[in-house]
């Protein structure tokens, strides 16, 4: 699996991402797309990021009846994303739907990716508003094992989870982690975090990184150094 730096724009409309872009003179970084600009600006903004050549992680993490994310997933394949996700929770079926819609009638299709716990669920929120009374480690990995199942390429995880779920369900099974920092910089609201470096130790493929980038003095030299670090 190609390893690679994705930037989380967090942005809430078209102009603030695209001056951000504008940045970007001789390299084409990954970029996530999240709902705050896609609710903003629509679809129109997936492809014209596309256009000018990056490649797109559209993180919407559907969760819905099959029949509704299977005919979702058909409109995000058209759009000619990259990668997208859906919530694990939504069950197998769900995501076996999802890849069903997102398959194009050529048999190619964007790399899916399940959310299995979000990072903001503890084991307490799980146990008294879900009533999900099992260890969250042993939910998550369950949710992942679930993934590979439906046929889904991998899962969102914490570069702390990566090396279990590569344990759990191959190698060849992605791990996108969030949830990274440079060693001297700011946590933020990162609870548990990981250096690109020690990312790329513990296997992670994929990197998601937003402020340590769109908030740094110089973005670009930011984004270099992560690819350093993690890409090598
Ligand atoms: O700015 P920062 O590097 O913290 O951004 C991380 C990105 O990854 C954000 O877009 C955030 O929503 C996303 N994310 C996360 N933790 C998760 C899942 C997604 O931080 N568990």
């Amino acid at each position: 699996m190609g390893k690679d730096v994705i930037i989380a724009c967090d942005f809430s409309s078209k102009k603030a991402v695209m001056d951000f872009l504008d940045l970007f003179k001789d390299e084409k970084p990954f970029v996530k797309i999240g709902m705050e600009l896609f609710y903003a600006e629509g679809p129109a903004i997936v492809k014209e990021i596309k256009d000018r050549g990056h490649k797109i992680f559209l993180d919407l993490k559907l969760h819905d009846i099959p029949n509704t994310v299977k005919k979702a997933m058909a409109v995000l394949s058209n759009l000619g994303v990259d990668m997208t996700n859906v919530h694990a929770g939504g069950t197998v079926a769900m995501m076996e739907a999802a890849i069903e819609g997102l398959t194009k009638p050529d048999g190619t299709r964007p790399l899916l990716i399940a959310v299995t716990q979000l990072t903001s669920t503890n084991q307490e929120r799980m146990t008294e508003d879900l009533l999900i009374e099992k260890p969250i480690d042993e939910v998550v990995m369950h949710y992942a094992a679930n993934a590979a199942k439906a046929g889904l390429d991998g899962v969102v995880c914490s570069p702390l989870e990566a090396g279990k779920v590569h344990a759990t369900c191959g190698n060849g099974f992605v791990t996108v982690t969030p949830g990274v920092r440079f060693a001297d910089g700011d946590i933020g609201d990162q609870a548990r975090v990981m250096t690109p470096a020690q990312a790329k130790e513990i296997g992670s493929d994929y990197i998601v990184v937003g402020r340590p980038i769109t908030a740094a003095q110089d973005p670009v030299a930011a984004y270099r150094r992560c690819v350093n670090e993690f890409v090598g």
